[in-house]
């Protein structure tokens, strides 16, 4: 055999070789994939089609409707979604009329700032309006930076980040930085975007009564079990009742447990302290010693967005593993820019935030003289009136609107039935004139209800649950 014959009968030999090992393989797989399906056949119960409920038969569902037909039975308007036809200062439009408006979270004034909106403007022109993807994948635009150097020197610490909401920067910082193996202690009054990144995280979650620093050490000492990490929420001023969270007493428990700290500046930035900085310069405490400053952008910086401060590693780790910013879009380049042009303000301008601390306190001042229950308020961004049950705040409001003031109701779930209230959010651009107006007319209408009695103790439930259901 020649060389040539020899390697040609070889490379013959392995095809058909080759061909030979490719069907055997061939047939052990069919035959072992008909015994799994047989085995399938045998061991797994026919289908059974499962009836699905139709989202008109949910009972939250049914409690809309109940709740809106109930209203309508009663001849009270709903509130709620009502159209602004103008930005909403310390006036709004709603349905051509002008009304006294202490509903909406502007509280220095910037939303139409001639600063803020030529850099709004300037931003669109060059970036558009979308960041359009995420700023890990598709990269960022230079105000994504400077926001977040910007946010940082406001509080002195090393680092911030940034995300499309307020309410998803909670959301995603907590359930990122906590597992199940670990702890949150919460203020019971804590807003629910907290709770949500709680309930995510898989942490084991302990509340304490409200601003009760000895109470949140009672938890800390009887809690048993070996936590990884200790997380404690607060807020600077919490949302619904406007008093302050007693940092400085909570920052010693911090000192002698050993925890995390977040506290949360919606309500506070641009608020407390003599330049606006926050509950720190109002405590005078270091900044540096809260592990996460956390802030929305909706409310002081008329924008949108939110942002967690801190040390440059927990920047860090959010920036690499919180899916909230990770797998979510970038902050739009406007409403960045309107939040540095803000900060600008805020920095610039501290008049502005001393003159929403006259205005807070000359609110709660007037209402307390009325006679007004301003709950646990210490006069500054939100002053709330409790009226009792659900029905009354909702006709409060609506007197009110139909007296020129738009001030809105919040009741239950939002609070307990029974401590259902208006809440007036204060600005810096409110008069004197308007002040007094809103709170002689809140305790004017409040008393007309009162002699009426009217609320929910004034409705045979029972009797409107039957009408209701016979409809
Ligand atoms: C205390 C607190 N945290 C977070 C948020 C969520 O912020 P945003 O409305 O900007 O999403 C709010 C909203 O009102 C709030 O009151």
């Amino acid at each position: 055999m020649s060389k040539n014959e020899e390697r040609h009968s070889v490379s013959k030999m392995s095809s058909s070789l080759k061909e030979n090992l490719l069907d055997r393989m061939r047939n052990t797989h069919q035959s072992s994939e008909k015994n799994r399906m047989a085995r399938f056949e045998r061991d797994v119960p026919p289908p059974v089609r499962r009836k699905q409920t139709k989202f008109e038969d949910l009972p939250e569902y049914k409690q809309v409707v109940t709740q809106k037909a109930a209203s309508d039975q009663l001849g009270i308007a709903n509130p709620f979604y009502r159209a602004h036809q103008t930005a909403a200062g310390a006036t709004t439009v709603i349905d051509g009329r002008k009304l006294i408006n202490f509903a909406s979270y502007d509280y220095l004034g910037l939303n139409r700032h001639p600063h803020v909106l030529s850099q709004a403007h300037d931003t669109i022109n060059s970036f558009g309006i979308s960041a359009s993807a995420s700023r890990l994948v598709a990269g960022e635009r230079p105000v994504h930076a400077e926001l977040e150097e910007r946010i940082a020197a406001f509080y002195g610490v090393e680092a911030s980040v940034c995300f499309v909401s307020g309410y998803l920067t909670n959301v995603a910082a907590i359930s990122c930085l906590m597992g199940p193996k670990d702890l949150v202690v919460h203020d019971e009054f804590i807003h629910n975007s907290a709770l949500a990144g709680i309930k995510l995280s898989g942490a084991t979650r302990r509340l304490f009564k409200h601003n009760d620093a000895s109470d949140l050490e009672h938890v800390l000492r009887t809690v048993a079990g070996d936590y990884r990490h200790i997380l404690v929420i607060v807020e600077g001023i919490y949302s619904m009742d406007g008093d302050i969270a007693n940092l400085p007493a909570i920052m010693k428990l911090k000192a002698e447990y050993g925890f995390w700290l977040m506290v949360d500046e919606a309500h506070s930035l641009g608020i407390l302290g003599r330049r606006g900085r926050g509950t720190f310069e109002h405590f005078g405490i270091d900044p540096r010693e809260v592990d996460i400053w956390m802030g929305t952008l909706s409310k002081t910086t008329s924008s949108c967005g939110g942002y967690i401060a801190g040390s440059a590693a927990l920047a860090a780790v959010l920036k690499a593993s919180a899916g909230g910013f990770v797998y979510s879009v970038g902050l739009a380049p406007v409403l960045t820019a309107s939040a540095i042009a803000s900060l600008d303000i805020l920095e610039n301008e501290p008049e502005r935030a001393a003159a929403l601390k006259r205005n807070g306190a000359l609110f709660l001042k007037l209402a307390q003289e009325a006679g007004l229950d301003t709950g646990l308020s210490g006069g500054f961004s939100v002053v709330p009136v409790l009226v009792g049950d659900s029905l009354r705040a909702v006709q409060l409001s609506n007197d009110l609107h139909a007296a020129g003031v738009n001030a809105l109701p919040i009741i239950h779930p939002a609070v307990p039935e029974g401590l259902a209230r208006l809440r007036f959010f204060i600005t810096s651009e409110h008069t004197e004139e308007q002040i007094r107006q809103t709170v002689t007319l809140t305790a004017e209408k409040l008393k007309d209800l009162t002699e009426r009695n009217f609320g929910l103790a004034s409705i045979d439930i029972q009797q409107m649950m039957k009408m209701l259901s016979s409809r």
